[in-house]
């Protein structure tokens, strides 16, 4: 019996109401160590919750396709929606919408995303989790500057006649950043950019060469990714495969990408967030909001607590945290009887070797659980709440499922082999790396003691090579490596914990904790990083580089 199938059966044997009992100490104990961020209120009524239904995102159309590829066009712009209730909120959306358009890829053809920038500030586009050659990751320093913006390149040589020795880098030089360049006049936060910085749109080539999963994309600014995120740059990208459509599992609307978020808003209804500065020239926020920031209003898909109508069936939820810095742990209310309700088939990296039965998931920033529930296990008319047992107030509630009662066909279901998942082997790493996480007095947020400083690289693993990555921390930092997936072999020298079976991406060390992962990239060499996806922590600078030969 293997340790997941364990806790499974125990927590079953055990029953709800022991369940309810574990859950406290866990999650007391969890705010005693410094579970991340700080409640940030509301100036406004929230409103009830499970009034709204749960919007999905709308799928995004190729504007053309030839051979190998699909083309795409996004643009970046300043929406007014409405997300509580009788309330207008500016957002900042990709194509108007919060979440922005799901884009459905196939593994094996290339999706070519041009973004359009009409915001008003610079952003930068990561896809998270994506297989992404280094010109079109998304390096926080690559900006793409608003339409109309005055050209970099001539900026640049103002600036370097004002005596900035790299300057000349940014008339296209390979040079990946220039750190410590002078601002551009009239535009916020230009302390850095890249060589690669551009005016107006960028496009950015997803080759697909990787496994059906479920991957986001969203702003990924150096300093200021928190707020672009908190005011709506994010969305889903699905990878989808052969191997995983052969499978029966739930299509169709009964597969849900579910975006998990928190969000405060001010009384006018605009988002609210500590920024450090008003003028958003400095990034971070203020003080009291440095271990990051909590909203009082949870979102699914940009819905306030929305609720579903359901079959009694199975469904494919496609959990994502794509909140700052709350982490979660999401169960079902009321278990069905004989627990396991969420049955986990994927993580970041796409499915599992055999599913993984969970009452329930802890999930931080930037993770994704692909999780099937089966609600013919509840009666009809039941109503299931999605429930967050680390939060409190408002914040323990999601979204609720009401289970229907007409009768319906359902063909879906969970087969006991999903993949084929290559093991990475801990012997065959050839090198052996440390990354501490921590924070340091005058620093900040920190990797290796220090801050993030763009195109200084913390190690130069070599194309195709495994390594043995180990992570350490103070407190909650969720590590997140671009380019590709990892895999999970230790928790504090001992066995990984029932959420980081599969290939991840990112992955949640708890304070004082050592998390040993093995490493290996393929296909494309470059610079690519790695940082702390709590989103306050990141703009405080803790990233690194690293340059893959
Ligand atoms: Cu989701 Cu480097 O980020
Ligand atoms: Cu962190």
């Amino acid at each position: 019996m293997n340790r997941r199938r364990f806790l499974g059966i125990g927590a079953s044997v055990l029953g709800a109401g022991a369940l309810a009992a574990v859950a406290v100490p866990s999650a007391a104990y969890l705010f005693a160590e410094g579970l991340p961020g700080r409640l940030l209120g509301s100036d406004l009524e929230l409103p009830a919750a499970f009034q709204v239904p749960l919007p999905v995102p709308a799928v995004l159309r190729p504007v053309r396709s030839d051979g190998g590829n699909d083309y795409y066009e996004i643009t970046q712009q300043v929406a007014m929606l409405e997300i509580l209730p009788g309330v207008r909120t500016e957002a900042w959306t990709y194509g108007g919408t919060f979440p922005g358009p799901t884009l459905v890829t196939r593994s094996g053809r290339a999706a070519v995303v041009k973004h359009r920038n009409q915001l008003p500030v610079p952003s930068v586009v990561h896809l998270h989790g994506g297989h992404t050659p280094a010109d079109s990751d998304g390096y926080p320093v690559d900006l793409l500057l608003p339409v109309g913006s005055p050209d970099p390149a001539a900026s640049a040589a103002s600036a370097g006649a004002a005596g900035s020795a790299g300057a000349a880098g940014a008339a296209g030089s390979a040079a990946p950043a220039m750190d410590g360049m002078a601002g551009m006049p009239g535009m916020p936060g230009m302390r850095h950019m890249s060589g690669r910085t551009v005016v107006g749109e960028r496009t950015h080539t997803y080759p697909g060469k990787q496994r059906a999963a479920t991957l986001w994309y969203h702003d990924h600014r150096m300093g200021f990714t928190g707020p672009g995120v908190w005011r709506g740059l994010a969305g889903f990208h699905l990878v989808q495969d052969d191997e995983e459509a052969a499978l029966p599992l739930p299509r169709g609307d009964r597969d849900l990408p579910l975006m998990i978020t928190d969000r405060s808003f001010a009384a006018d209804g605009s988002f609210k967030y500590p920024a450090a500065d008003a003028s958003a020239a400095t990034p971070g926020v203020t003080n009291g909001y440095m271990n990051g920031v909590l909203g009082d209003v949870i979102l699914v898909n940009g819905a306030p607590w929305p609720r579903l109508d359901v079959d009694r069936a199975h469904y494919r939820l496609r959990l994502l945290n794509a909140s700052n810095s709350r982490l979660y742990r999401l169960e079902l209310d009321p278990q069905p009887a004989g627990g396991d309700a969420l049955v986990q088939i994927g993580s970041d990296g796409g499915l599992l070797a055999a599913p993984v039965g969970h009452d329930g998931i802890e999930i931080a920033p930037a993770e994704r659980f692909d999780v099937v529930v089966d609600f013919s296990r509840y009666q009809p008319g039941t109503q299931v709440r999605l429930v967050n047992r680390f939060g409190s107030g408002r914040a323990a509630e999601v979204m609720r499922f009401d289970v229907s009662s007409r009768a319906v066909n359902d063909d879906a279901k969970v087969p006991d082999q999903l993949s084929t998942v290559e093991q990475l082997d801990p012997a065959a790493a050839v090198a052996t790396r440390d990354f501490a996480f921590r924070r340091s007095g005058s620093d900040g947020w920190t990797v290796n003691g220090d801050p993030y400083e763009p195109g200084r690289s913390l190690a130069a693993p070599a194309l195709g090579r495994v390594e043995r990555w180990r992570f350490s921390t103070d407190v909650h930092h969720p590590v997140h490596v671009h380019l590709d997936p990892f895999q999970v072999v230790a928790r504090n020298g001992k066995d990984p914990g029932p959420w980081d079976e599969g290939w991840k991406d990112t992955v949640d060390l708890r304070p004082a904790e050592t998390v040993e992962v093995l490493v290996r990239f393929t296909d494309y060499a470059g610079t690519y990083m790695l940082h702390c996806h709590n989103l306050e922590h990141e703009d405080m600078a803790m990233m690194a580089d690293f340059t893959v030969g």
